[in-house]
């Protein structure tokens, strides 16, 4: 990736409805999104110049914005034709792309009422996010204090980015300690996620995972989980305690970003990289080089 900041790159993005140089796709300083956190975003992966679960992004885009009371002017389709515009014309093959929607310049209190809807769509090239010694080994993982809130306390359905205030937070808290990512738990004291993808535990050949009830139920954490049905792996989703994890014999990740990722610590628990972590990582691999 270019070492040149976001902001100062050659290409173009999408910007409510047309193509506009990568210099000037640029927001006011008085955006109602800035000051509330009410944008909503997408992450995606692009694998050989195709954009992987594009459907699946661009609806939970819309989604998202009407969890939080607004809606996308744009239908499924034209998101999904934008994305692929953007891709296309920065020649991006190996990348990710960020579209994000969020409410405009009209109004400055916390009522949203006359604020119009903005849309935009970066693509930039984007290599794996975890080298090969992580996909390996594992990462570390360092527990939050900051808890995943319950879904009556915000909209946690929504990928949006007032979300995402406690997720900076407890990743930069990880990293500075030396862990590479945080895990959160949520407002009860259960397992939840990591700060932007799901977990599964591997325990007896049976794959555990937290049920999504109050943080994202991930595109990639559902892909994982149709190819471990297709292995014969047997899926319980269910309140998990952070007390157990130490019965866990293997410990992954999976998110758009970190794809399917070992981890190797939490804490003071060290945990193997084995062989359903292996599998399933090689079978994600295998269906995003080959998808239609
Ligand atoms: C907080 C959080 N949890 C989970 C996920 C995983 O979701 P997905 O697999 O749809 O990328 C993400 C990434 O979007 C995230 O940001």
């Amino acid at each position: 990736m270019s070492a040149l900041p976001l902001e100062n790159r050659d290409g173009v993005i999408w910007l409510d409805g047309e193509l506009v140089p990568w210099r000037e796709a640029k927001v006011h300083v008085l955006t109602h999104s800035l000051h509330y956190g009410s944008s909503v975003f997408e992450g995606e992966r692009v694998y050989g110049g195709k954009i992987f679960k594009l459907k699946e992004h661009s609806e939970r885009l819309l989604a998202s914005a009407k969890i939080v009371g607004y809606e996308v002017p744009y239908t499924v389709e034209q998101i999904e034709a934008a994305s692929r515009l953007v891709v296309e014309k920065n020649g991006v093959t190996t990348g990710y792309v960020r579209p994000i929607a969020w409410r405009g310049s009209e109004v400055i209190g916390v009522s949203a009422k006359g604020a119009k809807i903005h849309v935009a769509i970066a693509a930039f090239p984007w290599p794996a996010y975890y080298g090969e010694e992580a996909r390996k080994n594992g990462i570390k993982l360092l527990t939050s204090k900051w808890r995943r809130p319950a879904p009556d306390s915000a909209p946690t359905a929504s990928k949006c980015a007032g979300l995402y205030m406690i997720c900076t937070l407890s990743r930069d808290a990880a990293e500075a300690a030396g862990f590479q990512d945080a895990l959160m738990l949520d407002y009860r004291g259960q397992v939840a996620e990591a700060t932007g993808a799901n977990i599964f535990l591997v325990m007896d050949g049976k794959l555990h995972t937290p049920t999504p009830d109050c943080f994202l139920d991930g595109i990639t954490r559902r892909t994982v989980m149709d190819l471990a049905r297709k292995r014969g792996y047997e899926i319980i989703e269910r309140a998990i305690f952070p007390e157990e994890l130490h019965k866990a014999q293997e410990i992954f990740l999976t998110g758009t970003a970190v794809e399917v990722i070992p981890v190797g610590v939490i804490d003071e628990l060290k945990f193997t990289v084995g062989p359903i972590t292996q599998q399933l990582q090689a079978d994600y691999t295998a269906l995003t080089q080959n998808f239609a």
